[in-house]
């Protein structure tokens, strides 16, 4: 290998692994986290609404704003935040007219379009029944065009993506009284369901889109429980396949599970299943289907992220 090559490879492992990560911890404080060696670094921090719910959150690079859904802690009411992630201020506060049912943050999603400054997000909402409500939000001039309303049941810390135009949820269906896992895609334009995909033997979470090979990534659970499954999802074709598994060392800290994946490679906040444990960053590696990286992130799970993006420059 020549030189000038072996300073390319130098400069791609680099820049894969010199990723900066944003998080949200509750209370609600944005945190940089060094992908590296899982050092946690806070950037600022706002009380007046709580961030419990996990992986209700998005970056949007380009404008460098984090986005997460909390309720005010005095009005009781939920709203979209954006903060920007060097001075942690809120830039951005918009009503929603959610509400939460059961546990904080679930049904609840946050999801950024990267070529676009709009947030996709969705809800319980009491106008509709307390259905679902798909939005799409222009958080600068404060527009909210709704998208679509359904009623499914919610597994805890439903996954979510965005593939180009199709909005990936994790969604239960009950059909007289028999419970089928599926993953929805929905149009972000128009809102129109465009994907409908059966899901039942991996349950499959932690969706993550990845550019480069096009694929929507997520994390699965073998049925006998004993290990998890990174499965691949063609969000051109819905076909989904089990890729490869890892050992069963590597659980998953319930909820957050993902960040976006970027060039090939996914990270997931996991754990070993013992709950004191420390719960790690673990670096997956798409092509080589293999953990490239784990590190200690969270020292006391309680304390942990409630959601991890990764910040494209
Ligand atoms: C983690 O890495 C960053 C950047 O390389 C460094 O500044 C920091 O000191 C490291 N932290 C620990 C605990 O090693
Ligand atoms: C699922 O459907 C059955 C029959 O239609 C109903 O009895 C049950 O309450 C439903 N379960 C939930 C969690 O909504």
């Amino acid at each position: 290998m020549g030189l000038f090559k072996f300073l390319i490879l130098l400069c791609l492992i680099a820049s894969v692994f010199s990723v900066d990560l944003y998080g949200m911890r509750s209370p609600a404080e944005l945190v940089k986290v060094n992908s590296e060696n899982g050092t946690i670094t806070p950037v600022g921090g706002i009380y007046t609404h709580e961030a419990v719910g996990d992986n209700v959150g998005c970056l949007d690079s380009k404008n460098g704003i984090y986005y997460f859904m909390g309720t005010n802690l005095e009005t009781a009411k939920i709203d979209l935040l954006g903060m920007d992630i060097h001075s942690a201020d809120i830039k951005y506060t918009i009503p929603t007219t959610f509400v939460t049912e059961g546990f904080v943050g679930v049904a609840q999603i946050v999801q950024c379009i990267d070529d676009s400054d709009d947030v996709i997000i969705m809800g319980r909402d009491p106008k509709y029944d307390h259905k679902h409500n798909l939005v799409r939000v222009t958080p600068q001039t404060n527009t909210w065009k709704e998208l679509n309303q359904f009623n499914f049941l919610d597994p805890l810390g439903g996954g979510h993506t965005l593939s180009g135009e199709t909005v990936w949820i994790e969604l239960t269906v009950n059909i007289s009284g028999k419970y089928s896992h599926k993953l929805f895609g929905f149009d972000i334009n128009t809102g129109k369901q465009v994907f409908e995909i059966n899901d039942d033997d991996y349950y499959t979470t932690g969706l993550n889109y990845d550019k480069e090979s096009g694929m929507v990534f997520g994390i699965g659970i073998v049925p006998q429980f004993t290990n998890r499954v990174i499965m691949q999802l063609n969000p051109k074709t819905g076909i989904i396949t089990r890729l490869f598994d890892l050992p069963s060392t590597y659980f998953l800290a319930t909820p957050p599970t993902t960040i976006n994946a970027k060039d090939g490679i996914g990270w997931y906040i996991m754990n070993d299943r013992k709950v004191d444990e420390p719960w790690k960053l673990v670096t997956l590696d798409y092509n080589k289907q293999a953990i490239v990286k784990n590190v200690n992130l969270c020292p006391n799970p309680k304390d942990c992220l409630r959601g991890l993006e990764y910040y494209e420059i």
